[in-house]
Order: structure tokens, then sequence, then C-alpha cells
């Protein structure tokens, strides 16, 4: 890539960052469709489907982004953490980790999923992520169903003076994804981060390809901050980083 081009990109990003998020989503979408075998000549038959879609479902006067606070407000959330550390939404749960939890993070983080999904990766070995996990600028939770240990969330870069920190989410088995964990532990979080830490940002990074994880934080009203281009490479191939923010003003206006 050019300095040039990477100049007038980043201008671009700063200058319409909902436009750039939908242009990310494009190309995440275009490799998922040749990565499910879809043949390029046919990428146009699917552009056609989209507006199909478009046609029979919206109002093109109107553009609206759904946000997850149809779902859930901060009243749906049980508060025990001055009591027993812990927060709850159904059957959902975060509560602090525990030097037992380490084998079967390592387990889940070790995947090559979670490599391909993480960077930096977490350390491979349970007393690398014990070490990890107790670092000053780290805070990080289990995330239980049903009183099930299923997944990681957490805090990475606390920054105490700026109050800002960046999130870090696993739902560890893929057979648990899909299931309403990752965004209710997500809900969870940030109450955390916004109601019990006082925190005033939250960041994160997610991989242009990764289209499920740039739609669900969409939902909590993050948005797109920068990209930072042709960041990591995957497999011999160079990939966008995308950092995304949601501020407690933000998160407060759409689910307190
Ligand atoms: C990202 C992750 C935490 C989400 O947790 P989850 O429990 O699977 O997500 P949920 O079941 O709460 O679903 C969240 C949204 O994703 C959608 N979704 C679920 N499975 C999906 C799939 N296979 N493809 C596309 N979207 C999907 C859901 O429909 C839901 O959207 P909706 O609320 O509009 O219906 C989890 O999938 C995961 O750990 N992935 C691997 C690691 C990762 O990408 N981490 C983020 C890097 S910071």
């Amino acid at each position: 890539m050019t300095e040039r081009r990477y100049v007038e990109s980043h201008s671009d990003v700063l200058r319409h960052p909902h436009e750039q998020m939908l242009k990310l989503v494009a190309k995440g979408f275009y490799k998922e469709l040749i990565n499910y075998g879809v043949k390029e000549p046919e990428i146009l038959t699917v552009a056609g489907h989209l507006l199909d879609n478009v046609s029979l479902k919206s109002n093109p006067n109107r553009i609206t982004v759904d946000t997850y606070n149809t779902l859930f407000s901060v009243k749906d959330i049980h508060n025990d953490w001055n009591e027993k550390r812990e927060l709850s939404i159904s059957s959902i749960s975060i509560t602090p980790l525990g030097t037992n939890d380490f084998g079967q993070i390592g387990k889940w983080t070790n995947s090559p999923e979670a490599r391909r999904y993480f960077y930096p990766h977490f350390p491979d070995t349970p007393s690398g992520l014990e070490q990890y996990f107790q670092s000053d600028d780290r805070e990080y939770f289990r995330i239980n169903s049903d009183g099930k240990f299923v997944g990681i969330i957490g805090a990475d870069q606390v920054d105490n003076q700026s109050k800002k920190l960046e999130m870090r989410k696993l739902v560890g088995a893929s057979e648990q994804r899909g299931k309403g964990i990752g965004k209710r532990a997500i809900f969870l979080f940030l109450y955390y981060a916004y109601l019990i830490k006082n925190f005033e940002k939250v960041f994160l990074h997610s991989l242009d390809i990764n289209l499920r994880n740039l739609s669900l934080n969409g939902k909590f009203g993050f948005y797109l901050e920068g990209v930072f281009f042709e960041d990591i490479t995957i497999d011999g191939e160079r990939h966008d980083l995308v950092r995304m923010v949601l501020s407690r003003s933000v998160w407060q206006e759409l689910f307190a």
C-alpha cells in the first residue's frame, strides 16, 4: 500500500466513519461468500438478492441502526457485586476469574479459531495465562450460563487515569455460541465498566473479516473509531484491524 493511499483512506475514515464501517462489512461479506464457495460471477446475483430484501423490507427514507436496547435495559441486571462479586441477567452471569480456571481457558484460547480472532494471542500455557490475567492493567471475568463456565470477558489496557479500557470476549465452546450468551455477557460487562468502575470509554479491536463480531458490537452502540490498515498477517495475508468505541454517555442514553 502506498503512503498516499494510506493517507487518503485514513482521512476518509475520520470524515465518514459509518460509511467506512459499511465498506468494511461489505469487504468481509465478500470474503465470506468466496469462503462459502460462491463464485465471483455469482456475487452480482447475491447483490441482486440483497437489493430484493431492501425493497421488500425497508422504507428508503429512514435509516435505522438496530440496537439491543429493545432487548434489555439496566433494570434487568441483578447487581450482587457488593455481596458476592456477581452480575447476572436471566441465566447468564459474570464473576471474577478463579485460579482453577486457567486450564479450561487455555483449551479455549489455544484453539486455532480463537488464535485467529485475538491479536495479540493469549499466552499458550496455564502459568502464562495466570500471569497474564493477574497483570494490573487487566481485569477478566468468567462467563457462566446456568452456573456453567462457558467463556471469558474482560478488560485489557485498563487506563485508570483516562478511564478507558479495551474489551475482549470469548464464548469458549463453539456449540455454546449463537445462543444469546455473548450479548448478555457484553451487557453485564459494560454495566460493570460504566456503573461500577465508573469508566468513560470502552474500545475494542476486531478483524475486518469478523462480521458477526462487528455487527454484535454495533448493536450495543459501538461505532467505528478508526482502521489500522493491513495491520495483521493471518495465513500470509494482511488484514485491516478495526477499532470500535462506545462512550459512557452513548451507552447510558441507549440502555439506562
Ligand atoms: C463473538 C462472540 C463472543 C459472540 O457470542 P455468542 O454467544 O456467539 O453471540 P450471541 O448468541 O449472543 O449472538 C449475538 C448476535 O450474533 C448473531 N449470530 C450468532 N451466530 C451467528 C453466526 N454464526 N453468524 C452470524 N451471526 C450470528 C446472533 O444472531 C446475534 O444477533 P441478534 O441478537 O441480532 O440475533 C462469540 O461468538 C465468540 O466467542 N466468537 C469467537 C471469538 C470472537 O470473535 N471474539 C471477539 C473478538 S474481541
